[in-house]
């Protein structure tokens, strides 16, 4: 095969044959097809498109580029769930001890920021102690013992999609649903789980903002799902504002045990409820109590056994950012909006996320939203508190904070938020 050839192939509005789907992956996850070439192709993919027997070849190649995990010798069924990315999307974390508190196995291999988004792994490198690094012998033994893991995926799972999502995030090619749907997908497939919930965004915080691409991405990767042999379903959620009061690492951390005590943010309550009840029903779990299993602290201590099996100290204080500010309303109003996007690069700019790969985060930056969508501000009050542990980064961070809030007269009518999307 020629590189050209396919690249041209695509370029010019083609549709590439299996073969030249195969060869190109797997030698450019052996380095010979140059990082320049497959920019050049992920650059024609996300203007050509893809047909649906494209993606999955595509996709298919990718597993086919590493190993496959399998889960059949554990002694409880496997359900795990993947959001397509948020801001103060910290929901995995109440939710994979939830589900497990029912007695299946949930192997969450998850991931670390990626531009103004949050990364399950870096909120969860807040708790002293806790590692993200486990061998898979270690990852099965605890999904006996523990019943939820989430771990860092091994190098050898779809090494394509690692190579080839680093040159995505730098070359403009990340928004695109052939290569979203089969990145995403070629990992869950690989990971060998039996059953799949996905929880796909829209609105201004995501990847997706348009609710149509979104309804399209999740159709797709329901189908890959499925047609692999993966109990696949999808929610479609709201990410146009923050999903509870904190953006950050340690503060994420902070409100998840909360909704795991019982309490938390209404909206991260009900979206961790009812992706945990679709998980359960795809493991053949049907009419959960799932609040019950918050109110009464079974999912706490799930949630103790999982993060203690990997190191991390469960009642150590969380630590604490040296600086913090606060943003006030200049005016008296109620919130009608408040964008996603202006809090999660505020966050990003104090410090929770990186703008290097590799690049080391602060556990307590992030921002602790006072007034969200319905409430009620006069001017002077506080709208949001921000944690840095350099003073430096304030400005720039309050600069994108400033204009987040829609204040519109008091006593306006605010329609309720849905979060999950029919
Ligand atoms: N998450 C992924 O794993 N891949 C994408 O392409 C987008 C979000």
């Amino acid at each position: 095969f020629d590189v050209v050839d396919v690249i041209r192939t695509k370029r010019d509005g083609g549709r590439l044959a299996d073969e030249q789907i195969d060869w190109v992956i797997d030698a450019y996850t052996r380095g010979v097809v140059a990082e320049q070439q497959m920019a050049a192709l992920a650059m024609a993919i996300f203007l050509r498109g893809m047909e649906r027997p494209e993606i999955a070849r595509w996709t298919r190649a990718m597993i086919d580029s590493g190993e496959r995990m399998d889960f059949s010798t554990l002694s409880k069924p496997t359900t795990d769930k993947h959001s397509t990315g948020g801001v103060g999307d910290k929901i995995t974390l109440p939710l994979a001890p939830l589900v497990a508190s029912f007695g299946v196995a949930v192997p969450q291999l998850s991931g670390r920021g990626l531009g103004h988004t949050g990364g399950t792994l870096d909120k969860l490198e807040a708790i002293p102690g806790w590692r993200a690094d486990l061998s898979n012998e270690q990852m099965m033994r605890q999904l006996e013992s523990a019943g939820a893991v989430i771990c860092a995926a091994g190098s050898g799972l779809a090494p394509a999609d690692k190579k080839l999502y680093a040159l995505r995030d730098i070359t403009g090619t990340v928004e695109a649903i052939p290569l979203i749907a089969s990145s995403i997908m070629s990992k869950k497939i690989a990971e060998g789980t039996a059953a799949l919930t996905l929880d796909v965004k829209t609105g201004a915080g995501a990847f997706m903002k348009d609710e149509a691409d979104a309804r399209e991405l999740a159709r797709t990767m329901v189908e890959l799902g499925t047609d692999a042999g993966v109990r696949t379903v999808a929610l479609l959620t709201d990410m146009s504002a923050p999903l509870g009061r904190t953006a950050g690492n340690g503060l994420e951390v902070r409100e998840s045990l909360e909704v795991l005590a019982g309490g938390g943010p209404a909206d991260v309550v009900e979206l961790t409820c009812a992706l945990a009840r679709e998980m359960l029903e795809a493991a053949g779990v049907r009419d959960a109590d799932v609040e019950a299993a918050l109110a009464d602290g079974r999912a706490m201590d799930s949630w103790r056994a999982m993060i203690s099996a990997q190191g991390g100290d469960v009642d150590a204080p969380l630590p604490v950012a040296q600086h913090v500010e606060e943003f006030r309303a200049s005016e008296d109003g109620v919130v009608t909006g408040l964008d996603a996007m202006g809090v999660g690069v505020a966050a990003w700019r104090l410090g929770a996320g990186r703008s290097r790969p590799g690049e080391a985060v602060q556990a307590a930056a992030g921002v602790e939203i006072e007034a969200h969508i319905g409430d009620e501000v006069k001017a002077g009050d506080v709208l949001a508190r921000l944690h840095t542990d350099t003073a430096e980064r304030m400005p720039r961070a309050l600069e994108s904070i400033a204009g987040s809030w829609t204040l519109e007269a008091p006593g306006t009518e605010v329609p309720e938020r849905r979060i999950v999307k029919d």
